[in-house]
């Protein structure tokens, strides 16, 4: 069986991994920056930089010594090489460069968006092509139709914010920690989700896409207002997104054939979230699937995983592959009128 090992640096994660093509994680470690962002309540790309240089050789060391494994028992090495901070992106990709080129083994240049589109088919073994897959993180929203591995074609993406970056902004407004996904979850718990009233941008809209700045600045105003809990608050917003999350997907379930829905990326992780999907997909007849949360936030068991399948494909890369700022997983899809400028 074949054996993969995966690095992960496109934000503040730092994390390795060795997966194996017939879906056994062997080991993986990942290390989080977030007491070094969190003075700055976001993630500052020169400091996430240097810290993965600072750990991940140690992350290399840890997963083969716990898996029993050595370098040259590898069939690949596989490394984000893009989206995400560049400094970051190219601190994991020459570390696999390295490893690659020091070991004669293959070197697999992983598409971190494809890394978490394709991670539900490590957990769940049945799931085929096509699905429809709802990618929500801290820079990306977006609706994808996944007909195969480096097969995508965008059906809808955010106008301004992505999701997570609007749970990440309505905490900092809160008061609460970057990042705030989780912390919103937990305060929305205590809360009200109808307390207090806030928009749903492009509810029930002809167009497909989503946005989410307009209820950001709603956020700040509730808070400013000083008439609400934060609980309340949080519970409210946490509602709004649920809210536009399901109503664009339905509308892409109601236009499309895909058989199943599928969640990922870091908001994934949030219950209410997979919750209301789940709903949405049984009320359409399709099935769900979502990873488990462990493997929604940034990890390198989808990037070795997502090597493991390009590999199986033939599909490897040569040692001068670049590290990408931006990099779609459907170049073909045009900018959308007044999109953000995040990767
Ligand atoms: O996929 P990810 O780990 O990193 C990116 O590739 O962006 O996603 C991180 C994003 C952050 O914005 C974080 O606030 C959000 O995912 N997130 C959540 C939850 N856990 C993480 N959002 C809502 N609820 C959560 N439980
Ligand atoms: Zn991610």
């Amino acid at each position: 069986m074949t054996l993969i090992l995966g690095l992960e640096s496109s934000c503040d994660d730092s994390a390795a991994a060795l997966v194996t093509g017939d879906r056994q994680v062997l080991a993986q470690a990942v290390v989080g920056q977030n007491s070094a962002h969190q003075p700055y309540g976001g993630v500052v790309p020169e400091i996430a930089a240097r810290a993965h240089v600072e750990v991940l050789p140690g992350l290399i060391r840890q997963v083969l010594d716990e898996a029993g494994v050595v370098v040259a028992d590898l069939d690949a090495v596989a490394a984000t090489a893009g989206p995400g901070l560049i400094g970051g992106v190219m601190v994991g990709l020459l570390a696999g460069k390295g490893l690659a080129l020091a070991g004669g083994k293959p070197l697999i240049a992983v598409n971190h968006l494809e890394g978490h589109a394709l991670s539900p088919r490590l957990t769940e073994e049945d799931l085929g092509f096509p699905y429809l897959l709802l990618l929500a993180s801290g820079g990306h929203c977006q609706l994808l139709e996944v007909r195969g591995v480096g097969r995508y074609r965008r059906l809808a993406t955010t106008i301004d914010d992505a999701a997570g970056e609007a749970f990440d902004k309505a905490a900092k407004l809160l008061g609460l920690p970057y990042p705030g996904g989780p912390a919103i979850e937990t305060l929305a718990a205590e809360g009200s989700p109808t307390a207090v009233p806030l928009p749903r941008p492009l509810l029930g809209s002809g167009e497909p896409h989503f946005s989410f700045a307009g209820l950001k600045s709603a956020v700040q105003r509730a808070v400013a207002s000083g008439a609400y809990r934060p609980a309340d608050i949080a519970a409210s917003f946490q509602q709004a997104v649920v809210d536009c999350l399901v109503d664009r997907t339905r509308r892409a379930l109601e236009q499309g054939g895909a058989p199943t829905l599928v969640v990922a990326g870091g908001v994934a992780a949030n219950g209410a979230i997979r919750g209301a999907l789940q709903r949405v997909a049984e009320q359409e007849g399709r099935r769900f699937a979502a990873p488990p949360g462990w493997l929604c936030t940034d990890n390198a068991v989808m990037i070795a995983w997502a090597g493991a399948e390009r590999l199986a494909m033939g599909l490897t890369d040569p040692l001068d592959v670049p590290a990408r700022a931006r990099w779609p997983l459907d170049a073909a899809a045009g900018a959308v009128r007044g999109a953000g400028v995040k990767a």
